[in-house]
């Protein structure tokens, strides 16, 4: 069994020769056909997967509590179009460079097509928190799935899966399945040790990590339809070392164990959070983001240009807050007036993006 039907993945490849097929079958099925010209034209396909912001409990989650995460509508475009060569952007192909990529193309799909012609075109800050990597590998995904079997159905779980396993693979063999999953499934997903209250279980992810096993309850929540609310995000313009972070946080507990009470903190004000926003309830949701930004000030993850950002959208904004690692990347403020707080933030030197709360899945476009 190949990585692609381990997956659940067995789709008949529509171009270029099935993992199983002989060669002599596919030069034949291949002949120009009179009665059909386009028997010989290239295969395109187009693929798009979303960012993520992190809502709630961000480093939190490291310790077992509950992140929330909604998708953005800003993303990661794929174009894939057979071709005479392998290229990407226009250069020459070099698998090594591109870690994610070439782990969808040789180990999940075993992919033995015509070269491909890669395009990738992203709407997100890279290093910035917003999940580019994920949503390039969900995109991938897709794309090499449709590309090989024109009737394939996209399943985002499994999307997911090979996104995370993608992302595992990039780094070092650590990764949670927060950003792929939030960009597969697309909406308001909440990732922790055990299901959480009140939302409703997807999946289950594990890994092994160079610190053992990890294993993740993947679950959604709902989200009203007519929320009458948007996010803006504010890019630093400073990349966000997660890693580094991370690490800066165990340091800081270790040396002082008082501050567990702060990210104990952080799990109410996430659940707080959630059961507001499940409810619609956009003020609380506002209030559960800045109190959320004082517990990660109180951790030191913030930083004088994330808090100079979040400051500057206050006077027009729900609540605010940074997201994801800290120490660079982005702010997120709740809106009902988005030009007002991308002006702020601008103002205040940062870079906005508005979005919608909780934006489509990974699709075929
Ligand atoms: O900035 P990001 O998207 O890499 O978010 C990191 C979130 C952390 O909780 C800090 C780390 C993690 O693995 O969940």
């Amino acid at each position: 069994m190949n990585h692609l039907q381990a997956l659940g993945l067995n789709g008949t490849p529509k171009c270029g020769r099935a993992f199983n097929q002989p060669l002599a079958d596919y030069i034949t099925s291949h002949l120009p056909n009179p009665h059909f010209p386009n028997t010989l034209a290239k295969d395109m396909v187009r693929a798009f997967a979303p960012g993520k912001c992190i809502l709630f409990g961000e480093h939190a989650v490291v310790y077992g509590h509950p992140a929330v995460a909604v998708a953005i509508d800003a993303g990661v475009e794929i174009e894939l179009s057979e071709s005479d060569s392998w290229t990407i952007e226009g250069m020459p192909f070099e698998s090594e460079k591109h870690p994610h990529i070439s782990h969808i193309l040789n180990d999940v799909f075993d992919y033995g097509g015509s070269p491909l012609k890669i395009k990738i075109e992203s709407g997100l800050f890279s290093a910035a928190g917003l999940g580019s990597s994920a949503a390039l590998s969900n995109a991938m995904g897709a794309a090499v799935l449709r590309i090989m079997d024109s009737n394939a159905e996209l399943d985002s779980v499994k999307l997911a899966r090979i996104g995370h396993a993608a992302e595992a693979k990039a780094q070092s063999g650590r990764a949670s399945p927060t950003d792929t999953a939030t960009s597969a499934l697309g909406g308001c997903v909440v990732v922790a040790g055990n299901q959480v209250r009140g939302t409703k279980h997807v999946f289950d992810a594990s890994m092994v990590t160079p610190e053992g096993e990890r294993k993740w309850s993947v679950c959604e929540v709902e989200l009203p339809v007519d929320l009458d609310a948007w996010l803006v995000l504010g890019f630093t313009g400073i990349g966000s070392p997660t890693g580094e972070m991370v690490a800066g946080v165990a340091k800081l507990l270790e040396e002082d164990s008082s501050k567990y009470q702060e990210m104990d903190a952080i799990a109410m004000i996430t659940q707080a959070g959630l059961t507001a926003l499940g409810a619609g309830n956009l003020e609380a949701v506002g209030i559960a983001m800045d109190a959320c930004h004082e517990k990660l000030q109180k951790i030191g993850v913030s930083s004088p240009e994330l808090d100079s950002l979040v400051e500057a959208v206050r006077p027009h904004s729900l609540g605010a807050k940074l997201t994801g690692a800290g120490g660079g990347g982005c702010m997120v403020a709740l809106t009902q007036h988005p030009q007002r707080v991308a002006e702020a933030i601008e103002v205040a030197g940062g870079t906005p993006l508005i979005s919608r709360l909780g934006a489509d899945g990974v699709r075929i476009l």
